[in-house]
């Protein structure tokens, strides 16, 4: 198993910070080269919504591959996964605000109404509100550390409206391939959860069941 030692564990968090900032700031060495295309609103849109999916879809794996490979170090990592999911969310509302609406907040929920697919993408992100805002130590210590994971579960939920939010837009091309693939690998990955959920319920009831049967048989 390995298990870094400090100062490489820093060096990775390091690297992972740098590479999901690679995104933006080619996005800015992007905007500076005007080499957005034709439609630069929609490439931003398109890019930092893929990118929030990404994100979203790297923190829901970070669970699930710490009990495959036994690296409980993985978890530090997930925080700033999902920060990142919120960071890329935030540019994506904002160039929609911006960009397509000169943050007139009156036409921005018109359209935010009008729009289910923008509908369903808008509460997602308020939805990752909450979970940004709760992500500090401090947080976690208030909240209670059962009612945080509680809370924090909504990210299955956001993950969800997400891949609903860009299958709704394709279905206008009746493109489906890349919601499908995403939404497959978010299913994969909430099944694995369910499937530990309960095979840890039933083994916990096995216990509690096996414990009286024990003590019968030690009197008897
Ligand atoms: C967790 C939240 C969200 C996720 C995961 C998400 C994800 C995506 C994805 C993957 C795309 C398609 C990118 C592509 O074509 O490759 C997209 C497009 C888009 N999203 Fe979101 N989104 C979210 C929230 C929002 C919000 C809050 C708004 C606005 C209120 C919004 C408005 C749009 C628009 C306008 C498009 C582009 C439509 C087009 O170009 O025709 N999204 N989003």
């Amino acid at each position: 198993m390995f298990t870094p030692t400090q100062k490489q564990f820093k060096l990775i968090k390091a690297g992972l910070f740098v590479a999901a900032l690679l995104p933006f700031l080619r996005l800015v060495v992007f905007v500076f080269l005007d080499r957005l295309g034709a439609n630069p609103v929609e490439f931003i849109t398109r890019n930092t919504g893929d990118w929030t999916l990404y994100f979203l879809c790297i923190t829901l794996a970070v669970t699930p591959l710490r009990r495959l490979t036994n690296w409980i170090w993985l978890v530090k990592l997930r925080r700033m996964e999902g920060l990142f999911a919120f960071f890329y969310a935030a540019l994506h509302f904002t160039t929609f605000l911006w960009f397509d609406h000169a943050f007139d907040v009156a036409e921005m929920w018109k359209d935010v109404l009008k729009r289910p697919f923008i509908t369903v993408g808008f509460i997602a992100f308020v939805l990752l509100i909450p979970l940004a805002a709760t992500s500090t130590n401090a947080m976690i210590k208030r909240l209670g550390a059962k009612t945080w994971q509680r809370l924090h579960k909504l990210v299955y939920g956001i993950a969800c409206l997400g891949i609903l939010h860009f299958w709704w837009m394709k279905a206008a091309k009746h493109n489906f391939e890349q919601p499908i693939i995403f939404g497959t690998i978010v299913g994969v990955l909430l099944l694995m959860r369910v499937y530990w959920a309960v095979a840890a319920r039933a083994k916990k009831r096995g216990a509690v069941a096996g414990v009286p049967a024990r003590q019968r048989a030690v009197a008897e």
